[in-house]
């Protein structure tokens, strides 16, 4: 694929390849990217767009031609701007190279316009500031619209406009939420479609950019030994899991507008479900991945009300220290229902997932901070071993393959083992690639992969308008019987493990979670 290597620096020639479709460069002095953060005073901004521009810079990934513009509301300096994002810096990739002169330099590339969201004049303003930074290169401008979804359309039309780039690429990404279901993310899609094309339109799913996500299909396809046992004939059940081990954290407004369905199953668990259980791709080209996604989401059944359970987390007392409970946050409306949690089991009806439940979990405030996928195999027919496995259960001895996400990146397949000695005893082990043992370097953050992936036009990790509108039908039935008929969701306090209805509904599928 045409991605570059994190470690190799960006040439001028492949942003000139990327623009694969588009117009080519002519005029002389080569190409120029100009990144727009518009909501650049946002949270998101602070916390993940501005780090992962630098440590893109740091490690010479970004071309060599480049411009940072914050653009909002709040008025700021280009001083203020740099003052702003320097908080957030770090040099967590390599403490001792000259990290302070790079962050100085990447902060002089750093301008900031103050505008409104839907005026097409200050558009035009950061327009002409651009120009004077693009200074006659072939001018490519990628917006990030790291904004509240009820602005995207205002600024999409704004500034397509009078900020486009006349000459190179101008490409828009799009942060999640797309809608609140089927109806108002077609509607979505179709209002941004007015003002530009599907190609220029990255919807992002951080997920995606995760390095265990990304290695997926790696493992799947350039192995032997697990893609023939990848489906129904081998597989009993998978499981994709989300814990947060903190609550909703003063985002409660725009938490209760959505849920923990809306936040993270219809989109990050999801998305790892089309990785895991589609066909082979014809090759690792966007288009042919994107294909093989919306195939496997338009094969899955419409998510049914009893196949799901719902919770909310309490406040609570541990340890002398009170931890407030969902409906204590005073963003969140009195009565709130929204679930904070939410368990699920979905099914693929194709041939090679027909009958396998594919478990989704997850939940804000519980007892720990993870995310995996655990696929549980079968038992061994006539095992041999069957009286020397030390657990009664048999069940409980099958293989299973855990991809550990996050924290602390790991694949493990759980097998049976001899206990070394005389006797013959078998136990549990772990065949286990700790990510931090064989590969020491700090791996990048999802943000980092997916910008430079922008920059670069590989759309592979991004989310096209069909696989969106897959995704929605699945969930959209069950949202709205979830609201209709005000399911209240079951508590649970802060810290804990979650609703125990999670245990009942894995139990009709003979399932315990990992
Ligand atoms: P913020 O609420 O911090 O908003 C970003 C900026 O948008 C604000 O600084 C503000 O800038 C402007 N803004 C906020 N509310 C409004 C409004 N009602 N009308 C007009 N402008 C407004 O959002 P985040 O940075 O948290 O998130 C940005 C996007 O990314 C959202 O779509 C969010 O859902 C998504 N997201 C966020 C994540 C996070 O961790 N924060 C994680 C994943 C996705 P100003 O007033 O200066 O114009
Ligand atoms: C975001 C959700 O998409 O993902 C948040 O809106 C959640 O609610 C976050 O906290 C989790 O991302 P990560 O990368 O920290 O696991």
């Amino acid at each position: 694929n045409g991605r570059p290597q994190i470690s190799a620096s960006f040439s001028n020639e492949m942003l000139d390849e990327s623009l694969s479709g588009e117009r080519a460069p002519e005029q002389q002095g080569g190409s120029t990217v100009s990144i727009t953060v518009v909501g650049a005073s946002g949270d998101l901004a602070k916390k993940k767009i501005f780090p992962a521009l630098f440590a893109l810079f740091y490690e010479g990934c970004l071309p060599e031609h480049f411009a940072v513009f914050g653009y909002a509301r709040s008025k700021m300096s280009d001083e203020e701007l740099r003052t702003m994002i320097s908080r957030t810096l770090t040099c967590r990739i390599d403490k001792r190279e000259n990290c302070g002169d790079k962050m100085e330099h990447f902060l002089q590339r750093c301008f900031y316009q103050s505008g409104q969201y839907n005026s097409e004049e200050e558009f035009a303003e950061l327009d002409r500031k651009l120009k004077e930074k693009e200074a006659g290169r072939v001018p490519n401008r990628l917006f990030y619209l790291s904004i509240p979804p009820n602005i995207f359309v205002d600024v999409v039309r704004s500034a397509s406009r009078t900020a486009s780039s006349s000459g190179g690429w101008t490409r828009f990404i799009v942060e999640k939420p797309f809608g609140r279901d089927s109806e108002s993310s077609g509607e979505l899609t179709r209002s941004l479609k007015k003002h530009l094309a599907e190609e220029q339109i990255f919807r992002i799913d951080h997920y995606l950019g995760k390095e265990l996500v990304e290695n997926l299909s790696v493992l799947r396809f350039s192995n032997l030994v697990f893609e023939p046992l990848w489906s129904r004939n081998y597989i009993r059940n998978v499981q994709l899991i989300f814990s947060e081990d903190f609550g909703t954290d003063g985002r409660g407004g725009y938490f209760d507008n959505y849920g923990i369905i809306r936040d993270i199953m219809q989109n990050h668990l999801l998305q790892i479900l089309a990785l895991f259980a589609m066909e082979t791709p014809v090759s690792l080209d966007a288009e042919d991945i994107r294909n093989e996604k919306v195939k496997v989401l338009r094969s899955m059944r419409q998510l049914k009300l009893e196949d799901v359970v719902v919770g909310q987390y309490k406040g609570h007392v541990k340890g002398g220290k009170s931890y407030p409970g969902y409906a204590d946050d005073p963003t969140v409306p009195k009565g709130s229902i929204t679930p904070t949690f939410a368990a699920a089991a979905l099914f693929i009806d194709n041939a090679r997932w027909d009958g396998v439940p594919f478990l989704m979990k997850a939940g804000k405030a519980l007892h720990t901070r993870r995310a995996e996928i655990r696929v549980q195999f079968r038992s061994v027919p006539g095992n041999l071993y069957r009286r020397n496995i030390g657990s009664s259960d048999l069940d409980q001895a099958t293989n299973e393959l855990v991809l550990r996400v996050q924290p602390d990146e790991a694949i493990y397949l759980k097998i049976n083992n001899k206990v070394p000695g005389l006797g013959m005893r078998l136990d549990r082990s772990n065949l286990n690639l700790l990510y931090s043992e064989r590969y020491p370097r700090e791996i990048p953050d999802a943000y980092e992969r997916l910008l430079l992936d922008a920059i670069a036009g590989e759309r592979r990790l991004f989310i096209r308008s069909d696989e969106l509108d897959a995704a929605w039908a699945i969930f959209t039935p069950v949202l709205r019987q979830l609201e209709d008929k005000r399911v209240a969701p079951e508590l649970y306090p802060y810290g804990s493990r979650g609703p125990v209805g999670a245990h009942y509904l894995a139990a009709n599928y003979n399932v315990r979670w990992g």
